[in-house]
């Protein structure tokens, strides 16, 4: 495989600040590229052999905004158990509904615009269900959970220019852990 000619910005970059625009359809050709390029550099970091030849680090989910494009679109791709890879092309998103159930990473999450250690839990809902479009322009509605539903989450507030080390304390990076679930 051939590993996508893309930058992301890192932690420091203020672009990472900033709230994504809606997107409108149809796609340009470079935002469709720009989409194929992002789910290629995710699974490629998620292949061992891939990761260690080009030095990656492992990624779940990255929005365009780490990519320097202000629009709201994020993937996620997904390794699923028979070692396939499911892709989750996420445009326009808006939560629908959310369960009251807290859910945290218990090995804290990880970004990739986010080059350091980190210490602490970010709470999160179980379950999600988020209206979007997708590359083509259809609408249509998904149910997520557990970790697809954090990685949505931590999606979406890249899209309002918001980090996961936002939501920790630095005074108390375990809060409330008594009151959510870890995954
Ligand atoms: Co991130």
């Amino acid at each position: 495989m051939k590993l996508p000619k893309i930058t992301i910005i890192e932690e420091n970059d203020k672009t990472l600040r900033k709230v994504s625009k809606e997107v409108t359809f149809p796609l340009s050709k470079e935002d469709q590229q720009m989409i194929n390029d992002m789910l290629l550099y995710l699974k490629m970091s998620q292949i061992e052999e891939e990761r260690e030849k080009y030095d990656l680090r492992a990624g779940m989910g990255l929005s365009a905004v780490q990519l320097g494009v202000l629009k709201r679109i994020f993937v996620i791709v997904e390794e699923l158990d028979d070692g396939s890879f499911k892709n989750y092309v996420v445009i326009n998103p808006h939560i629908k509904s959310f369960s009251e159930e807290l859910i945290y990473v218990g090995e804290g999450e990880g970004c990739l615009s986010i080059n350091r250690e980190t210490e602490g839990i970010v709470p999160r809902h179980a379950r999600l269900t988020v209206l979007a479009y997708d590359i083509e322009g259809n609408p249509y509605t998904i149910r997520v959970r557990e970790d697809i539903a954090i990685a949505f989450q931590h999606e979406i507030d890249h899209l309002n220019g918001i980090l996961f080390i936002d939501h920790i304390d630095p005074k108390n990076p375990y809060k409330n852990i008594n009151q959510m679930r870890e995954i």
